[in-house]
């Protein structure tokens, strides 16, 4: 099968799989990750049908979404290999996604291609801008996490173990995770994106100050 239809195909997969999801991880998640991964490759290269289905089936394998991360992984490559897809391909293809959610802890996946790089990245810038901003109220709406205590407010000395133990506010996520998430892009094209987004979010939190304390 072509290239181009296996993309549709994974699409429409995805688009199933994603779309009861109410936790910030919906199919235009997917796309706008999908879509970055594709910007971001045209620059540093990689392969790019790679980049794309794991880009596409990122979240299916995540802990969050599925209780069981190995069934999704079979089910995928049994999908890939239908079309198929050789099984070096696939297996760069499962590793990607794997190497995603890499946080040096419990997943043991980490990135070592550029393809594990750029899906990463691509993932990542997601969670920044404007864009980043209503996923952190999504998703600290449906935890019922209060927006913002003075008494609680964040501390940028703290490291991010820290921070996961204090009591979170949506506002203090900035500090746990999105205003730290520049410095951890492999990419120049992906970490010069990053820079943007993050100066809008210091912006974005310098109004909410002045608005918090009536000034503006
Ligand atoms: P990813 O899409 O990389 O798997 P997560 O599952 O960690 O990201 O989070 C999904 C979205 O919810 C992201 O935009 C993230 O910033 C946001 N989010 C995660 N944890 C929190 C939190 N404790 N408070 C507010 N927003 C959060
Ligand atoms: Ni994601």
């Amino acid at each position: 099968m072509d290239h181009h239809s296996i993309i549709e195909d994974a699409k429409a997969q995805v688009y199933d799989f994603h779309s009861s999801d109410s936790t910030g991880h919906d199919y235009w998640h997917v796309m706008r990750v999908y879509n970055n991964a594709r910007m971001i490759q045209s620059q540093e290269g990689g392969d790019r049908f790679i980049i794309e289905v794991a880009a596409l089936f990122h979240d299916m394998i995540d802990y969050k979404l599925t209780d069981d991360e190995h069934a999704q992984l079979d089910g995928i490559k049994a999908f890939l290999s239908r079309r198929g897809v050789g099984a070096d391909v696939i297996e760069r293809i499962t590793h990607a996604m794997q190497a995603v959610s890499f946080k040096g802890g419990n997943n043991t996946v980490a990135v070592e291609s550029v393809e594990d790089a750029i899906v990463q990245d691509a993932d990542r810038l997601d969670a920044l801008g404007a864009v980043g901003i209503a996923r952190t109220f999504i998703y600290g709406g449906n935890k019922r996490h209060e927006l913002y205590h003075p008494d609680r407010a964040a501390r940028e000395d703290l490291t991010f173990e820290q921070y996961s133990q204090e009591d979170n506010t949506m506002i203090n996520h900035f500090y746990e995770k999105l205003l730290r998430l520049k410095n951890l892009m492999h990419t120049d094209t992906a970490r010069s994106v990053a820079e943007e987004r993050h100066r809008f979010m210091e912006m974005y939190l310098e109004q909410f100050y002045q608005e918090w304390e009536g000034k503006r």
